[in-house]
């Protein structure tokens, strides 16, 4: 198959303070992933990929006929065409570059083994905790998505440890002092997160949530692109998604200095997402750092006072 061309990206807008970039293709990721300079430069140093999950989910709110079929795949098809997406998106990375996948339960498994057998290195296997799973009678209620780290060089990746640094339990349930002067150089009473993610805006978008677009049922909360964004990439870099959908990535990558490229299948749920992208997020991004995830009780009168809850944007 003939490699595409560049050409020019169907929405594209730059950050009127910051300058850096956010550039959308509209179709299939397979066709237009290639047509970005970045992507055949191997210059991306971020992809976030939240795929179809071939659940038979309605990509089509908007009533066009022409969205993404959910439904439409045999498990050996999806297979295929996930390994497809994932080679384009791995070959794409930069030498330092890193690449997230988040994933339910019943393809997991086989996106390991995949990423491990093109030479991909896992950092992390993360698990997103929500509490408002679909209620279930005869087996245990589902309550996670995994999201998958891996990186392209184990030894050389990009890693920002201190923008999503938290309180540690150590010191917000049990008030110890030793968490105050700590030897591993990370500032007092702080930690990097547990590979579980849970905790305030950190819930599945839906019912009156203040981040809800209309016409999308699988947006990831902000918070947990902006942990994703912080940690593995620098401002100036390029942030990459290959399935846009409601366009949390590439609204979080744009208000954080990051250029970003996307592609999404349905022109209405691209051109909704640029519009999400223009207007910017609706948390204050990073105002949780520092902030105590702890699930037990305090038992210990707090010798460090508490920081101020998260302030919104909206
Ligand atoms: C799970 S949703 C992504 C949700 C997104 N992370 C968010 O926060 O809104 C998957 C999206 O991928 C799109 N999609 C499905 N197959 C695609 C393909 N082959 N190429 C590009 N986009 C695709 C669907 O239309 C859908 O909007």
């Amino acid at each position: 198959m003939p490699k595409p061309k560049i050409s020019k990206p169907d929405l594209t807008c730059t950050h009127p303070d910051t300058g850096v970039i956010a550039a959308v293709r509209i179709g299939d990721c397979r066709e237009q992933l290639l047509k970005f300079q970045q992507v055949k430069d191997q210059s991306v140093d971020l992809v976030f990929a939240d795929p179809p999950f071939n659940w038979a989910r309605d990509y089509d709110r908007h009533e066009t006929g022409d969205a993404w079929d959910d439904a439409a795949m045999s498990r050996k098809e999806y297979l295929d065409f996930t390994y497809a997406w994932l080679d384009l998106c791995a070959q794409s990375l930069s030498p330092t570059g890193s690449m997230w996948v988040n994933i339910p339960d019943d393809s997991a498994a086989e996106i390991v083994v995949h990423l491990k057998s093109i030479g991909l290195h896992m950092v992390n296997w993360c698990i997103w905790h929500y509490r408002f799973g679909q209620n279930t009678k005869g087996k245990f209620i589902n309550s996670k998505v995994h999201a998958l780290y891996f990186c392209k060089d184990p030894n050389n990746r990009t890693w920002n440890s201190d923008p999503i640094l938290e309180e540690s339990d150590r010191r917000a349930v049990y008030g110890d002092l030793r968490t105050e002067s700590k030897k591993d150089g990370m500032p007092a009473g702080m930690r990097v997160p547990m590979d579980v993610w849970y905790g305030p805006y950190w819930g599945r978008i839906q019912g009156n949530n203040k981040e809800r677009r209309a016409k999308h049922d699988n947006q990831l909360p902000e918070l947990y692109l902006h942990r994703v964004i912080a940690c593995s990439s620098n401002p100036g870099d390029t942030v990459l998604d290959p399935f846009l959908g409601s366009g949390t990535t590439g609204v979080i990558a744009h208000a954080m200095e990051r250029h970003f490229i996307g592609t999404e299948y349905s022109k209405p749920n691209a051109e909704m997402a640029f519009e999400r992208i223009v207007d910017g997020p609706v948390r204050a991004l990073g105002a949780l750092r520092g902030e105590s995830t702890a699930i037990q009780e305090q038992r210990v009168k707090r010798r460090v006072p508490r920081k101020k809850p998260l302030a919104a944007n909206g």
